[in-house]
């Protein structure tokens, strides 16, 4: 792992945007190639981090809304980083705790849930990508609770040959789904993003199988 620890263009950039991580150039990406904050288009009611320590998705996000909307990041780690604004707050757990999740559906609803949350490596690639698959299913059953119609959702994935499964999955309750990696992921790194968007509300119907807490 110790080619992650080497600071690229990205890294530097980030340091020097005052950014704790290089991937929030992954979020600005995606968010420009589908247009999820356009102007004119509402960024409320509000937006979900999953997974955002050390917290340059939450950093970027805050100044994309400039106060234009609510931000909500959760995480079993600390944030880096402790913005003094009023439409922020963190809460510290697991997206797998029903506990929380319960707190995130009080919270909303939301018009973009985004999901930066990665299990810890192992370095067996099967091992990881299980946890970034369980890690998933929690954040997309998440989001079909708690987004607004219309709404878009954003997460990572370890790629692995369950991208289709759950881009089909993700198609039954948003008009579009699609992978898309970034250019600045790591040349080496397996990760992409699953994008969604167009949420159809189907109040009843919405559930869809979370796992259970460990
Ligand atoms: C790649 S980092 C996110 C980086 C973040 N987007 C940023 O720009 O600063 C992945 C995060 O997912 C978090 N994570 C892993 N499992 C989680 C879980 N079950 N619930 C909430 N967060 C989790 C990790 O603690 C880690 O902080």
């Amino acid at each position: 792992m110790a080619g992650y620890e080497k600071p690229d263009f990205w890294s530097i950039k980030a340091r020097k945007e005052g950014y704790p991580a290089r991937s929030v150039y992954k979020l600005e990406e995606i968010v420009a190639k589908f247009g999820l904050l356009k102007k004119g288009s509402s960024p409320g009611p509000g937006i979900l981090d999953i997974g955002a320590a050390p917290g340059s998705w939450s950093l970027w996000l805050l100044k994309a809304l400039g106060g234009r909307g609510r931000l909500i990041a959760v995480d079993i780690q600390d944030l880096g980083i402790s913005p003094a604004d009023a439409n922020f707050s963190f809460l510290k757990g697991s997206i797998l705790d029903e506990a929380v999740r319960a707190q995130l559906r009080a919270a909303g609803p939301y018009s973009l849930v985004v999901s930066d949350a990665a299990p810890s490596t192992t370095g067996s690639r099967l091992v990881d990508q299980s946890r970034s698959e369980e890690l998933v299913e929690a954040v997309m059953g998440l989001a079909v609770e708690v987004l607004g119609p219309g709404g878009a959702l954003v997460m990572k994935i370890f790629q692995g040959g369950e991208e289709k499964r759950l881009i089909s999955e993700l198609k039954k309750s948003f008009a579009r789904a699609r992978g898309f990696k970034p250019e600045v992921c790591r040349a080496e790194s397996f990760e992409t993003y699953l994008v969604a968007m167009g949420f159809k509300s189907q109040p009843g119907v919405r559930k869809m199988t979370v796992p259970s807490s460990p």
